[in-house]
């Protein structure tokens, strides 16, 4: 969910844009399955061109697990209204109901509003909810079973408070850049990583009854331009279009497209679709992404939510493949829509066929379905936009006074449970003995004001939206209200005093004197004394600035002058311990490998229990076995890849162009022959593991399939009747103010759309094909949500021996790579990995599967995947550069040659 700009997008309203581009065919050649040779100029191309349109929106197809839900959906959806079709997709406007988002109801059948409610981390706006952990710190843990366990705690809690959508999980952005503001929400720049981490993670929250939306789709890699604003640009004032991200045709499918692909095939009912252009066409009404890519080759059978304020058109964005405006409303509170009554309106002119809405309203019916939530669904028992019990339903139009918060507890035991996740996602970067910390040390010191409580309490920033006290949450509309916060100063005293000792403080970062002068006695204390300093970096959602930071970071540094505190500190201290809580990579190079700097560690945007996670791994009863799920380079520079701050089109779309194609994080470095600090997937244990006996066994299965034949036609679900009169309000209906309403203010169709650009020729925003209901030709990569079934046969098991070389029990996170051979392939990339607790001194069995799609390529000009002829090799080891054991991929039977 975002903004909370009335919009200054006011020069796209009303446009009903098109971004019809040059018509590119997309080829259906049969793929030759044996060492398809990529083409060199498949990659690295950026070219708007090639996101061509593709219409008709694909309809339901039911395949994958979604037969059952598809069919009850389809028989509910028949009974409707074409009034009651359209509320099921539209919002009812910005703070128009209880929830960030609602959609209107079916008083007839007894279906109550639809909740869509934040966030990735927990019930945004709520009371006696959770904080979990960030995604990004949930894949440092490198444990599929921890991505579900918190899934699963989030999806409980979004239940409880009768939440039927959790805007949740995020996997756009990806991480591009390190200073983008919401990577954090997400899980790694690495698609693979992500792409297991958002699938447990849909599995974990649906299995709990609630959707899934996974977001945002696609490209979303900044803040900056992400929606139209005003520049200065030579002391004059511009208005500056959204930003596009464009990419090419293989960068799509092996990076950004990749988790959503896994997302899918988890089941998400839901996927957002998000505020940037893709290719110089907007997002949510881009019809190569969302018809094509999401609803075509990924076979999604689920439905596309705009983001909030992302849908700029009515027809198009619908025929694009669009399926629910949120929050509803043009402008926040501007009692229009682009669908509402204009959708009624569209299908009655026949610019939206009936079968095409009929699809949208089946395609969310389904979702609620598919969770279960037709069996048990508690209503919504709080309200996102205060915290009184008693208040307005709908706050927009100070209307409805009623009980609105019921303050239920929904967090069960999710508070042991956030505290082990958090510690399982803490990695240990640099330790010459000092850790872990015995109970028994003379004197402890805690430095900094990221070791404290924000002065005005740990929700005393709406969203979070400041940097103050410890960093346990990021800002924006990812946040949700902590319950409490553990800081790490309480976790540790109380540690220090369980065990009689002494422990002292300096909580500003500025008071250099007390800081120089405690640090000193450290040193002078003796007894295996330490000093723990807390630093930070923030970042967040563009629609709060915080200490000038738009969203995106404007610089990689340590935030509250870090640096300057910790070399401070080691000045006089030859035992200093850093932690650094951030969003993503920092700059370490002032202090990592300076000798007084015993320890570090990166303990991520732990929620809650912040301090209790940190206490557990500094003294031990947790050994660390996170890894870093991103690289820490010496300089921004060696990223490869950057942030667009500035305008770099006039006045037109800023073109953030990805020419790095799929090289970043750890696939940049190793491009550049740059050695980053600390490698993705480094971290290390208080134990020490050693690697042997890599084993690699085929499978024999049979060779890749491409997707053929053709859909059957689109269904049009009951009939609905055609006149105006039957759709405008009913006579007694009394209106809530604002309020987004399916129905009519007059039986002239032009008259009740108000829209000055009625009527304009259909051509103009029907795309050929858009309103063509026949059996259409399938995608050779499609067939099952997901893509093509075979992308995941099991090609290739491959088994390690792993063992543990020290005295004490701990977590080894084994990490496989693959090289797909080729000249413009990465060196290496993450296909593989698990996270094995070892006894001291036993030893255990690395197992990885490596499916199909593994060991593909994406062919452009077959628009399909392929293993080319190039000769693969399989690394196992314990980083992106600690590839301990390697083999070439033998020849299996056939295509894997
Ligand atoms: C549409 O939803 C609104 C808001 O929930 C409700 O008042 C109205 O009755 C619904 N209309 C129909 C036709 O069900
Ligand atoms: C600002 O100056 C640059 C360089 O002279 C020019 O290219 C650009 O068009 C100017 N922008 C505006 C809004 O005048
Ligand atoms: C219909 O959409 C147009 C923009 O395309 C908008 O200006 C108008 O207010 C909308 N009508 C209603 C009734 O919401
Ligand atoms: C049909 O209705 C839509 C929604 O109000 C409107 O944008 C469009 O201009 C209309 N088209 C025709 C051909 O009347
Ligand atoms: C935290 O907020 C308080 C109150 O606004 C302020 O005095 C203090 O300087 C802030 N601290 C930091 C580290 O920003
Ligand atoms: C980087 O940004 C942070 C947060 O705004 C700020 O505290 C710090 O001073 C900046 N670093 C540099 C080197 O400007
Ligand atoms: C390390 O700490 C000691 C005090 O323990 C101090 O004398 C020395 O100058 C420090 N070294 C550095 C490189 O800061
Ligand atoms: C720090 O310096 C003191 C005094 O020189 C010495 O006894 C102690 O061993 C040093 N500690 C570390 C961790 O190097
Ligand atoms: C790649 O280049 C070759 C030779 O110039 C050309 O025939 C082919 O069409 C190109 N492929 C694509 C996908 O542009």
């Amino acid at each position: 969910m975002g903004a909370f700009y009335l919009l200054a997008i006011l020069g796209l309203l009303g446009q009903n844009v098109v971004n019809a581009q040059a018509g590119v065919t997309i080829d259906s050649v049969p793929v030759g399955h044996e060492g398809t040779p990529l083409e060199a100029n498949d990659t690295l191309t950026v070219d708007s061109s090639r996101t061509p349109p593709y219409y008709p929106s694909p309809w339901q197809d039911g395949t994958g697990d979604w037969e059952a839900a598809i069919q009850q959906a389809r028989e509910f959806v028949a009974k409707l209204t074409l009034v009651e079709k359209v509320n099921l997709t539209t919002g009812v406007g910005w703070e128009g109901d209880k929830c960030v988002g609602n959609t209107g109801s079916i008083p007839r059948l007894g279906f109550r509003a639809l909740c869509m409610q934040d966030s990735p981390v927990g019930v945004r706006d709520a009371d006696f909810s959770s904080v979990f952990p960030a995604g990004i710190t949930i894949a440092a843990t490198w444990d599929r079973s921890l991505f579900y366990q918190r899934g699963h705690g989030m999806g409980q809690e979004h239940y409880g408070k009768g939440v039927d959508v959790q805007l949740g999980p995020v996997v756009g952005p990806l991480g591009r850049a390190p200073a983008g503001g919401r990577n954090w929400e997400g899980f790694s720049p690495d698609p693979y990583l992500s792409g297991v981490a958002v699938g447990e993670t849909v599995k974990g929250i649906q299995d709990a009854g609630v959707m899934a939306c996974t977001k945002h789709y696609i490209g979303y890699e900044q803040e900056h331009f992400r929606s139209a604003t005003q520049v200065q640009e030579n002391g004059t004032t511009i208005n500056v279009d959204i930003g596009s991200a464009n990419m090419d045709d293989r960068t799509m499918h092996e990076l950004y497209l990749w988790p959503f692909a896994d997302a899918v095939r988890a089941g998400t009912a839901s996927v957002m679709c998000s505020y940037n252009q893709v290719n110089n066409s907007v997002a949510c009404q881009n019809s190569y992404t969302l018809n094509y890519l999401l609803k075509g080759e990924l076979g999604f059978q689920g439905f596309v939510m705009s983001d909030w304020a992302g849908q700029h058109s009515g027809v198009s964005s619908a025929l694009a493949g669009l399926d629910m405006t949120m929050p509803g409303d043009v402008g926040f509170d501007s009692g229009t829509s682009f669908w509402g009554a204009n959708l009624t309106i569209a299908v009655l002119n026949g610019t939206i066929p009936q079968w095409h809405l009929d699809d949208m309203a089946s395609r969310i019916v389904a979702g609620w379905y598919y969770v279960g939530r037709d069996k048990n669904a508690p209503d919504t028992n709080f309200d996102a936009w205060t915290t009184d019990t008693y208040g307005y339903q709908h706050i927009a139009a100070n209307a409805g006074y009623t009980l609105i918060n019921e303050h239920v507890d929904v967090r069960g035991e999710h508070g042991n449970q956030i505290r082990n996740q958090a510690a399982a996602g803490t990695v240990l970067l640099k330790n010459n003995g000092a850790l872990p910390l015995t109970g028994k040390e003379k004197f402890i010191t805690v430095f900094g004001n990221g070791a404290g409580d924000n002065t005005n309490g740990p929700n005393g920033c709406s969203d979070r939206g400041c940097d103050n006290g410890t960093l346990a949450m990021a800002w924006g509309s990812g946040s949700a209200n902590f319950p409490y916060l553990v800081t790490p100063l309480t976790a540790i005293q109380n540690e220090v005093l369980s065990n009689n000792g002494a422990i002292e403080n300096v909580l500003d970062n500025w008071a250099t004197s007390n800081i120089n002068a405690l640090a000193r006695r450290v040193v002078n204390s003796g007894g295996k004394s330490a000093a723990i300093v807390f630093v930070n970096a923030d970042s967040g959602e563009d629609y709060i600035v915080v200490d000038g930071n738009a969203g995106d970071r404007n610089n990689l540094t340590l935030w509250q002058g870090g640096d300057q505190l910790i070399n401070n500190v080691i000045s006089q201290c030859n035992n200093t311990i850093v932690v650094m809580h951030t969003v993503g990579a920092v700059d370490v190079s002032g202090f990592y490998d300076n000798p007084n700097v015993t320890a570090i560690i990166w303990a991520g945007i732990p929620g809650e229990q912040s301090g209790n996670s940190i206490a557990d791994v500094l003294y031990g009863r947790i050994n660390p076995g996170g890894k870093l799920p991103f690289t820490i380079g010496e300089k921004r520079l060696d990223y490869g890849t950057d942030l667009l701050y500035l305008p770099n089109n006039g006045e037109g779309p800023p073109q953030e162009d990805f020419t790095e194609g799929v090289f970043i994080d750890y696939r940049s470095f190793d491009r550049q022959n740059i050695t980053p600090i600390y490698e993705f997937g480094y971290g290390l244990s208080y134990t020490s593991f050693s690697y042997s006996n890599l084993q690699v066994k085929v499978h024999s299965t049979s060779t890749y399939n491409s997707n053929k034949g053709f859909t059957k036609p689109a269904p049009t679900l009951g009939t609905i009747a055609n006149t105006s009169s039957a759709y405008v309000f009913p006579a007694d209906f009394k209106q809530i103010p604002l309020f987004v309403y399916p129905y009519l203010n007059s039986t002239d169709l032009r008259a009740a759309s108000q829209d000055p650009a009625y009527g304009r020729p259909a051509s103009e925003f029907t795309p050929s094909n858009s309103l063509n209901g026949s059996s259409q030709a399938k995608l050779p990569a499609g067939g099952a949500p997901g893509g093509n079934p075979s992308l995941y046969d099991v090609i290739y098991t491959v088994t390690a021996h792993i063992t543990n070389t020290g005295k004490v029990a701990g977590d080894e996170v084994i990490q496989l790579y693959i090289n797909h051979g080729g000249p413009d392939d990465p060196k290496v990339v993450l296909r593989g990995f698990d996270r094995i607790t070892i006894p001291a001194g036993a030893s255990r069995t690395f197992t990885a599967d490596l499916v199909r799609r593994d060991i593909m390529n994406w062919d452009t000009l077959r628009q399909d995947w392929a293993v080319s002829r190039y000769p693969k090799t399989v690394y196992v080891g314990a980083s992106s550069r600690k590839l301990y054991l390697s083999a070439k991929l033998p020849t299996g039977d056939g295509e894997t040659g």
